[in-house]
């Protein structure tokens, strides 16, 4: 027996779902029809995670956000055959967070998370203990993850890829609130965590509620930013994750708040008459290392171009047997990501994303990253003719992927490997 170690179990199988009532479809999930548990764990803590393979293909779960070593992240490399158990176990070392896991297969990745393999990883620490923030996980701290399907008539969700998709990336025509379509919550009249995660394949959501209802996004991809940034518009590209918290101490009993996409109503917040226990929206959050850009041995260059399954990265696409960079182990290091545009053809915006390791972005076209950036990142959205300049501490060995979040592309090859010893 191993005391002190958190032990959790997933099973991926197939399943069935309704998301349109009295229209079954095939789905895949965690331990359930569609999306997986929560998995929460606390800074420090040993952690042991079987994942059983129930399908008929092979899958691989990987932990997006995670700072562990290559062996155990999931990657495309840690095959789970059918049937098979995979059992990684690390030790979490980075501060409270909310990140997310999905399979990671060669050329399968897109459909695997298009029909449901997705769930969420929170990190709690000492930091986040001390804030007086909404902390009730579904009372007043609720995970959102939007995702968009293409439903058919029959309430079918098929993921068939067309010319178009594999240029744009699968989209959809229906917005997914935690696989529901237009649900609505409860709420306290008081202030309301949400953890957002883009868990779409291709989506780039702006993300507003009505009345131009003011927010504070207190946390991005890799944990709490150094203070709360006031907003009334949340942009978020694939895999990128949010927390934001909204208060909704002014409304009356029954006053109704819609979350909304471009003016689309994704869901609804219906405010209760009773007033919660009281938290506040601190100064300050968590005091956040900069690492500093003269530490920093190498700039590496990351260039996204191509199209469609054209799509490539410094003019490469993926091979499993090729690793495109060595990193040293603990060096710090400057990645620069630039998204050219191509003559008179407007590119498409890619997510630029790397396993293992979190970022702190240095500048977005030579300007400050913008208040609700300058925390800890995973994934950084590179739109059309801009470059990025990120620094990281690379502290885990292995073999890990650099890619496009945009699972097609992802899929197509937009990807490369990094070897850190
Ligand atoms: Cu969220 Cu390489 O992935
Ligand atoms: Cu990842
Ligand atoms: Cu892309």
């Amino acid at each position: 027996s191993m005391p002190n170690v958190a032990e959790f179990h997933l099973k991926v199988q197939m399943s069935k779902k309704e998301f349109i009532k009295g229209n079954e479809t095939n789905t895949l999930g965690y331990n359930g029809d569609y999306l997986g548990p929560v998995i929460r764990v606390r800074n420090g803590e040993k952690v042991s995670i079987k994942v059983k393979n129930n399908l008929n293909e092979e899958t691989t779960v990987h932990w997006h956000g995670l700072k562990i070593n290559g062996e155990n992240d999931g990657g495309p490399h840690n095959i789970i055959k059918s049937g098979e158990t995979w059992n990684p176990t690390f030790t979490i070392n980075q501060p409270a967070s909310t990140l997310w896991y999905h399979p990671h297969v060669m050329h399968k990745t897109g459909e695997q998370v298009y029909k449901g393999l997705a769930g969420l990883f929170y990190i709690d620490d000492e930091v986040t203990d001390s804030l007086n923030i909404p902390k009730e996980y579904g009372v007043n701290d609720v995970p959102l993850v939007i995702q968009d399907k293409r439903l058919d008539s029959s309430g079918k969700i098929e993921y068939n890829l067309g010319m178009d998709d594999v240029m744009m990336g699968f989209k959809g025509d229906t917005i997914l609130v935690n696989g529901a379509i237009n649900p609505y919550i409860e709420v306290p009249r008081g202030k309301m965590r949400l953890r957002l995660l883009n868990g779409s394949n291709a989506r780039i959501y702006e993300f507003v509620f009505s009345n131009n209802q003011k927010f504070y996004q207190i946390a991005s991809d890799g944990g709490l930013l150094d203070k709360p940034v006031e907003m009334t518009k949340l942009v978020l590209s694939p895999a990128e994750r949010a927390e934001i918290i909204v208060d909704f101490s002014e409304y009356k009993k029954g006053n109704v708040v819609e979350f909304t996409n471009q003016g689309t109503e994704l869901m609804k917040f219906v405010v209760k008459e009773e007033k919660q226990k009281a938290s506040n929206i601190p100064d300050r959050l968590a005091q956040i290392e900069r690492i500093d850009p003269s530490k920093s041995v190498k700039t590496r260059k990351f260039v996204f171009q191509g199209m469609g399954p054209m799509v490539n990265i410094n003019g490469k696409q993926m091979d499993m047997n090729r690793i495109d960079e060595e990193v040293n182990l603990n060096a710090t290091e400057i990645w620069e990501i630039s998204n050219p545009s191509m003559g008179m053809m407007r590119g498409m915006a890619h997510p630029f994303h790397a396993h293992g390791v979190q970022f702190q972005m240095l500048d977005r076209d030579g300007n400050p990253p913008p208040a609700n950036e300058a925390g800890w990142k995973d994934t950084i959205l590179v739109n059309p003719g801009e470059k990025v300049r990120a620094i990281a501490t690379f502290n885990h060995s292995g073999l890990f992927m650099y890619h496009c979040h945009i699972l097609e592309h992802e899929d197509a090859g937009m990807m490369g490997q990094f070897k850190v010893k």
